[in-house]
């Protein structure tokens, strides 16, 4: 056999490094990762089991539970309590919504704290509302004064500061919930860098350089494509939060909710590796939403979609998952408001001298692009259930959405209706399992 010469080595080697990098320039702009071969997939008996446990309408000392069962604050006593509409697993009403809070860093105290304000309590003594929690962070008020020498004088107000914000947030429907789990990394981060020049060149000639490109939100694990504010990564670790914070059952990577009205109280772990991982099995394997057939005007609406703009945010198929509608980025959907805001919430004034509130990944007012599959069958709409309607959810897109909305309602009138005719075509999926006793979603209110 001959020898290639040394310069023949270096063009074969030469041809090779070309080859190399060209698989790596393909692989970093044009390829989401690993194909999705195959959807998710779980044991029918592990399956069968988690259902049982979602359904499980729990009680303090469960005797299945490992711990103190139940509480000692919890929202709900079953997750199909809030996870039903379109059926089993699907989003919740407005009584359903769970109220998150802060707590911003204040004279004297410079924590920052974060949780949830809890429907119930095991004990009356430890009874969340948000009234409590106001009284145990009040506000700082305002004042004014004058200062300065006779004859020029200046008067100086300092607004009031009010720490603490609650804030509703309505039950998803968690419907191909493990299909968003198989979303790669890549293909969010890929779409988030390529939307201003590929996307927009080739498909819309360029006209959308008024949608500014969302933010990428990097959690532990990797970016968040799970919660209104993307604030998981995968759903695992949803599933687990959602049983230590929703219903007090403790996991052994989530330790249950604690009173934010009392001292601690600690519980050996509710639920075991294998109970979770039945529920996560249950959650992932739930059907995915469909797009049925709407005819001639939901066809028009949808390419109208694309058309004035909404696509660029609620992307149709991202990383190999078809028909999902998200970029799984955070926008802020306000126009600016002035500081201070109504409820005297904001950035503390300079003259209090506290820290700022610290980055947490997500503004106050950033939210995640909600995946629009399975929408009409998810009222009322909106991360706080504020929009009954689609077409409400459609006018309450300002901020980084104005441009669309003001596209959108510069359409003939048929032509908005045809957009309304697409939403209602993303649909719950039609064999999604109905529940067992749907008694369980009637919540007994404080
Ligand atoms: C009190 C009502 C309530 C109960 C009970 C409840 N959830 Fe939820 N669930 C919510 C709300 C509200 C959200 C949205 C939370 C957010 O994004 O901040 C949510 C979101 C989720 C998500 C994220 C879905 C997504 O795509 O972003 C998962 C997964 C989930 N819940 C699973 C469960 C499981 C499992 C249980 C039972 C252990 C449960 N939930 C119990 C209200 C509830
Ligand atoms: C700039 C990005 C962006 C654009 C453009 C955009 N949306 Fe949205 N959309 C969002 C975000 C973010 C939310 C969630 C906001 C919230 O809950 O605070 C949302 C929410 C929604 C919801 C409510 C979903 C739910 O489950 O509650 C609907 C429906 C919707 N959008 C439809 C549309 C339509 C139709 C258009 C075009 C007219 C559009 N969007 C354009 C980002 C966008």
């Amino acid at each position: 056999m001959r020898r290639l010469s040394p310069s023949g080595q270096r063009k074969v080697f030469g041809l090779g490094m070309l080859l190399v990098a060209g698989l790596a320039g393909y692989w970093m702009f044009f390829s989401d990762g690993l194909p999705i071969i195959w959807g998710p997939s779980a044991r029918a008996s592990e399956i069968a089991a988690g259902r049982e446990l979602f359904e499980r309408e729990w009680s303090p000392n469960d005797p299945e539970a490992h711990g103190d069962g139940l509480g000692p604050v919890f929202n709900a006593r079953s997750c199909a309590a809030c996870h039903f509409q379109g059926g089993l697993g699907g989003g919740g009403a407005n009584e359903h919504n769970a109220v998150g809070f802060e707590v911003l860093p204040r004279p004297g105290d410079h924590s920052f704290l974060t949780g949830t304000v809890h429907n119930f309590s095991t004990s009356p003594a430890e009874k969340e509302t948000s009234a409590r929690l106001n009284k145990m962070y009040p506000m700082t008020p305002g004042r004014s004064f004058t200062t300065g020498s006779p004859g020029c004088q200046t008067t100086v107000t300092i607004p009031d500061f009010n720490p603490v914000r609650t804030q509703p947030v309505q039950a998803t429907a968690l419907f191909g919930a493990g299909w968003i789990d198989l979303i790669s990394d890549r293909a969010i981060l890929r779409n988030a860098r390529n939307r201003g020049i590929r996307t927009a060149a080739r498909e819309f000639a360029l006209h959308f350089d008024d949608i500014p490109v969302g933010k990428v939100r990097h959690v532990s694990g990797g970016v968040g494509k799970f919660g209104w504010r993307g604030q998981f990564h995968s759903l695992a670790e949803f599933v687990s939060a959602a049983c230590a914070n929703e219903l007090g059952l403790g996991t052994l990577t989530a330790q249950q909710a604690q009173p934010f009205t009392g001292p601690e109280r600690a519980s050996e772990p509710d639920l075991d590796r294998s109970q979770v991982r039945a529920l996560v099995s249950f959650v992932k394997t739930l059907p995915r939403p469909v797009e049925a057939d709407g005819g001639e005007p939901a066809a028009r609406g949808k390419h109208l979609f694309r058309e004035i703009g909404c696509a660029a945010c609620h992307v149709p198929d991202l990383g190999g998952v078809t028909g999902v509608y998200s970029d799984f980025l955070l926008y802020v959907m306000d126009d600016p408001t002035p500081p201070g805001g109504s409820d005297g919430y904001g950035p503390a004034p300079p003259q209090l001298n506290v820290p700022a509130r610290p980055d947490t990944g997500a503004e106050p007012a950033e939210w995640k692009t909600p995946p629009l599959w399975g929408v009409a069958d998810s009222a009322p709409y909106w991360h706080d259930g504020s929009a009954a309607t689609l077409k409400d959810a459609i006018l309450h897109h300002n901020g980084n959405g104005k441009a669309v909305t003001k596209r959108y309602q510069a359409l003939p009138t048929a032509d908005q209706a045809a957009v309304l005719a697409f939403l209602g075509t993303l649909k719950a999926p039609p064999d999604a399992l109905p529940l067992r006793n749907p008694a369980i979603t009637r919540l007994a209110r404080k």
